[in-house]
This record gives C-alpha cells, sequence and structure tokens, in this order.
C-alpha cells in the first residue's frame, strides 16, 4: 500500500488532518485501532472554540453542528454562594463557544471521510512505525488478520497519549514537560434537561462542579474526584447528592434523570518537545495533554493539524520544507498558552489537596477579581473561546 500522509489515529487530530488533506489534493490513509462504533460512542470533550467550529463550517462538515450545536455567550463562575456570570461577546469582540460533543465531530468526520472514498481502516493492529529519518517511512500494521505495510512520505502521528507514534521516537530526542493533579473529575450523563441556560464552574470547600450539557434533555456533569476514585463507591443517589450540594443555590434546583454514562478521567499536564522526528509529527494528545478544566483539549488537537496540513500541502505544492521545520515552534505557542490557562483554571477552581485556609482565601480573591474586573474576565473570556492570533 503507498500514500502521501499515513495517519496513525481516527480522533479529531487524525479525522480532520485526513479531510484538509483531502480538500488540497493530498491522499492520505487513516489506521485506527479501534471500531467504528466505539470511537462514535466514546464520550469525551464538549466545547468548541468559535475557531473550531468555523474550521469545521470551511472544511464542509459543520452542517449538522450548525443545527445542533448550542451556541453559549458566557458561562458562570459559581463561589461564596454566588453565580458571576462572565459574558463572552461583549469581553472578546463578538466570540462565542459552542457545545456539541466529540463524539458527535468524530462521527461527521468519519461520515466525510467515507464519502471521499479515500481509506480509513479500522480495528487496526499492531501498528509500528518505521525509518521516518529517512526519506521513505512506513507504517507496519496488522488489517483483518493480515500483514501490512503503508509506504508513505510522511507519517501523522495522531495517537492520542497511549499510541504508539511518540513512543516510537529514540530516547533523549524528546523532553517531556509534566504535572500530575491529585484529583480527577468523575463525570455524568444524565437524561435530563439542563438546569441552567449555561455551563457552572462552581468552586465548593468539598471540591470543583461543572454543569454543561449536549442537549435539551441532555445534561453533562462533573465532579472533583480522586484520581483513582473506585465508581462502585458512587451508586447514582450518592452523586446526585454530592452535585446538589456542591451547587446548592436559594432558589435554584438541579434536575434528576437516569445516568446513562459514568467515568472518572484523571487530570495531568503533559508536552513534548520537539513534536516532530525525521518525517514523523506529533499532532494532538499525542504530544500534548490539558486538564479539563478550560476545555482546550480538542480544541488544540484541531489547532494543530490545521497548521500541520498547510505545512505539508507547502511541502506537496511548491517543494517547500520551511513550514514543516517549523511546525513544532509554531504549535507549542497556542499549546503552552492553552497549558498555562487549563492550569490557572484548574488551580483557581479545585480543593486543594494538602492545601490551608491562605491557598483558599487566594483563590477567593482570584475568583473574585474575575468576577468583577471587566480586565480580569477579558483575559478569561479571550482564552476560553481561542486566541485568534499566539
Ligand atoms: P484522541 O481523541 O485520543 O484520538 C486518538 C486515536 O488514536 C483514538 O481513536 C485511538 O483509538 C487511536 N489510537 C491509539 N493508539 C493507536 C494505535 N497504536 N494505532 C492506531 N490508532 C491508535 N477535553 C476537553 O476539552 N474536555 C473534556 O471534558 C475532556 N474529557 C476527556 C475525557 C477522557 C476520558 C479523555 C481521554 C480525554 C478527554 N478530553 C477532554 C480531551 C480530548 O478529548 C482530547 O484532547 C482529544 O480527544 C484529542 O484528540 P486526538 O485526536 O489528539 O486524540
Ligand atoms: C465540558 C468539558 C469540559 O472540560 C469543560 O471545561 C466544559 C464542558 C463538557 O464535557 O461539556
Amino acid at each position: 500500500m503507498r500514500t502521501e500522509v499515513g495517519i496513525v489515529g481516527a480522533g479529531p487530530a487524525g479525522l480532520v488532518l485526513a479531510h484538509l488533506l483531502h480538500l488540497r489534493g493530498i491522499d492520505s490513509v487513516v489506521l485506527e485501532a479501534r471500531g467504528r462504533e466505539y470511537v462514535e460512542r466514546r464520550i469525551r470533550a464538549g466545547v468548541l472554540e468559535q475557531g473550531t467550529v468555523d474550521l469545521l463550517d470551511e472544511m464542509g462538515v459543520g452542517e449538522r453542528l450548525r443545527r445542533e450545536g448550542l451556541v453559549h455567550e458566557g458561562i458562570e463562575l459559581q463561589f461564596g454562594g454566588e453565580r458571576h456570570r462572565i459574558d463572552f461577546p461583549s469581553l472578546t469582540g463578538g466570540r462565542a463557544i459552542t457545545v456539541y460533543g466529540q463524539q458527535e465531530v468524530v462521527k461527521d468526520l468519519i461520515a466525510a471521510r467515507i464519502e471521499t472514498g479515500r481509506p480509513l481502516l479500522f480495528e487496526v493492529g499492531d501498528v509500528t512505525v518505521n525509518g521516518v529519518e529517512t526519506d521513505a517511512p512506513s507504517i507496519g500494521f496488522v488489517h483483518d488478520g493480515e500483514r501490512g505495510e503503508l509506504r508513505c512520505e510522511f507519517v501523522a502521528g495522531c495517537d492520542g497519549y497511549h499510541g504508539v507514534c511518540r513512543e516510537s521516537i529514540p530516547a533523549g530526542v524528546l523532553t517531556e514537560f509534566s504535572r500530575e493533579y491529585p484529583f480527577g473529575w468523575l463525570g455524568i450523563l444524565a437524561e435530563a434537561p439542563p438546569s441552567n441556560d449555561e455551563l457552572i464552574y462552581c468552586y465548593h470547600e468539598r471540591g470543583f462542579a461543572l454543569h454543561s450539557m449536549r442537549s435539551p434533555t441532555l445534561t453533562r456533569l462533573y465532579l472533583q474526584c480522586r484520581p483513582d476514585e473506585d465508581l462502585d463507591e458512587w451508586p447514582d443517589d450518592r452523586i446526585w447528592d454530592e452535585l446538589e450540594r456542591r451547587f446548592a443555590l436559594e432558589g435554584w434546583m438541579l434536575n434528576r434523570g437516569e445516568i446513562v454514562e459514568k467515568g472518572v478521567t484523571g487530570m495531568r499536564s503533559f508536552v513534548v518537545e520537539p513534536m516532530q522526528f525525521g518525517r514523523l509529527f506529533l499532532a494532538g494528545d499525542a504530544a500534548h495533554i490539558v486538564p479539563p478544566t478550560g476545555a482546550k483539549g480538542l480544541n488544540l488537537a484541531v489547532a494543530d493539524v490545521r497548521i500541520l496540513a498547510d505545512a505539508l500541502a507547502a511541502w506537496f505544492e511548491h517543494g517547500d520544507e520551511s513550514r514543516l521545520a517549523g511546525y513544532s515552534a509554531e504549535v507549542l505557542r497556542r499549546i503552552w498558552r492553552a497549558e498555562h490557562f487549563s492550569w490557572w483554571m484548574t488551580s483557581m477552581l479545585h480543593r486543594l489537596e494538602g492545601g490551608d485556609a491562605f491557598d483558599v482565601k487566594l483563590q477567593l480573591a482570584q475568583l473574585a477579581y474575575v468576577a468583577s474586573s471587566p480586565r480580569a474576565a477579558a483575559s478569561l473570556a479571550e482564552n476560553y473561546v481561542g486566541l485568534e492570533r499566539v
């Protein structure tokens, strides 16, 4: 098998890259370890920045997103028994975010890929990345019980944090930067109408809580918990009681419903530099992880491949190597901005293990500043909706 770009992973990074390349007339093969059903059902992120929505639209895959996505012009911060709205359009020159599940984005991208007739292989095993330090890289894999080899000009490692591409780079090439947080999020999806028009980021002495949604009948909620929290200790009633306690506000009620999905996510910050080794380019979670508090993970993955697609097109169309050579430095500017924002939101909103009364006072002072100063609020808002330039 031969192609121009071999793409490992059919998450948002791999699928957006494949479609951007297709639109430039560049051929690719996408190899995905899981089955189609699995990747289309995997519930993860939900907040799309304005720039992500605009790109999906320009790519011709934004039709359902425009129809079903929920446009939000603000978020609420809750602390000290009050809610404070951060208004995005007035603070960012008219920008907003859209709530639309990651698995819906993935469904739309898979449908678009299949329509192009270009290859997307599911349930691919034993992926190995070879010869990326030469002009003739290849990807070994097993599909339908048969061993295959994909020869290509470039390999895009879009295979997420646990993928094989980053691991295939020899020791000593990459520098890792990371931070583990001593907490996680217990997330649920419930068949209940959202209890509030806006997302609520809630600071509480018992721990952080987040109210989000997926549709007018589906609520997405998160609770700060231990990173290794045992879900068996969390029967549905306990989850609802804990959410109610943290979101409690005079005259407000949390809608309950059947919990249709439950999971615990650990939280970490992680970056590798550079994001290239020879003809292998890493993008998305394969190269960086943010804690979810700033809703940046999916958006960063899309921002990476937008630049990678342009750089690859410059090479294929004009033989220009400079964009590829500059890829890593260019995307790392946005990545580190998002790393800082996500760390800052996480530190401001979570109960800190081992923290003392002084830490609590500092967090409350910071929250009060963001809620009361238009300049502080604008900093949160412009990062949240996504900076146009970094
Ligand atoms: P992924 O979506 O991870 O896609 C990588 C793909 O590669 C996967 O389909 C995987 O199956 C495939 N793959 C892996 N190994 C191989 C291999 N060897 N061969 C072939 N294919 C392979 N972000 C937020 O902003 N908010 C959230 O609430 C949020 N919740 C999350 C919850 C969880 C459990 C996780 C894991 C992430 C969450 N994120 C969240 C982060 C966000 O979902 C990611 O940043 C986003 O999915 C990154 O896209 P990606 O394409 O880079 O990686
Ligand atoms: C959602 C996830 C986030 O990480 C976030 O900051 C906001 C919303 C969500 O899943 O809806």
